[in-house]
């Protein structure tokens, strides 16, 4: 069984698919992280993410890199999300997203475009999105108790240009699938959220 889970920055997508798989017992892999992990090698060698060149050399990355802390940062988003729109470096992390997917049993992966490029056969795809407003009251919000230094303005801002980047890229946009079912989170808490995506889940399969 294979469960897809797309959908914007900050729209609880993760969350929600964390819950799936250890609702089902199914493996989870963030593929966010990966492109965060290209990101991050691109920082730490000084490139340029939007140097198709340098993005594709940072795509061969050590698997130490996965468990940096700073690949959680906004700042490592930012660079995530320019070094995806590089056809090469999207097509280096595919693999490793399809052996993932392969599991025996199953799994549960959540990006962008799972339901779209790298599963288009899964059982089941789920797309969690939530307006620009929610979305930026959650993140303004986690980051408040994290004590950071933003403005409200500045994290809506930071969503949009986000959400640009990833619908507006030329290979594997942000869109939700044909055949996804829309999950709409903007009136609905964490726990409702939850319990609606594991209602779609299991009356799908
Ligand atoms: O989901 P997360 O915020 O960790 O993703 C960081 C960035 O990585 C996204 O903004 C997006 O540009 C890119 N990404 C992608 N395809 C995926 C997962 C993430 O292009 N499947």
């Amino acid at each position: 069984m294979i469960i897809a889970v797309d959908g914007p920055t900050a729209s609880g997508k993760g969350t929600i698919a964390s819950a799936i798989a250890a609702h089902f017992g199914l493996p989870h892999l963030d593929t966010g992280l990966l492109y965060r992990a290209v990101g991050r090698q691109v920082q730490l060698a000084g490139a340029d993410p939007d140097d198709a060149g340098d993005a594709l050399a940072a795509a061969d990355f050590p698997d130490t890199l996965l468990t940096d802390p700073e690949l959680r940062s906004e700042a490592i988003g930012g660079f995530a999300s320019r070094i995806s729109i590089h056809p090469g470096v999207r097509a280096a992390l595919l693999d490793r997203q399809r052996a993932f997917a392969q599991a025996d049993g199953g799994a549960v992966l959540d990006g962008r475009d799972i339901g779209t490029v790298i599963c288009p056969a899964a059982d089941v795809k789920l797309f969690v999105t939530a307006s620009l407003d929610a979305r930026t009251d959650r993140r303004f919000a986690e980051m408040q108790s994290q004590g950071r230094e933003v403005t409200r303005e500045e994290v809506h801002a930071q969503i949009g240009r986000r959400d640009a980047r990833d619908m507006g890229r030329k290979d594997a946009p942000l869109k939700p699938a044909p055949d996804a079912y829309v999950l709409d989170t903007t009136a609905l808490d964490k726990d409702a959220s939850i319990a609606a995506a594991i209602e779609i889940v299991a009356s799908a399969v």
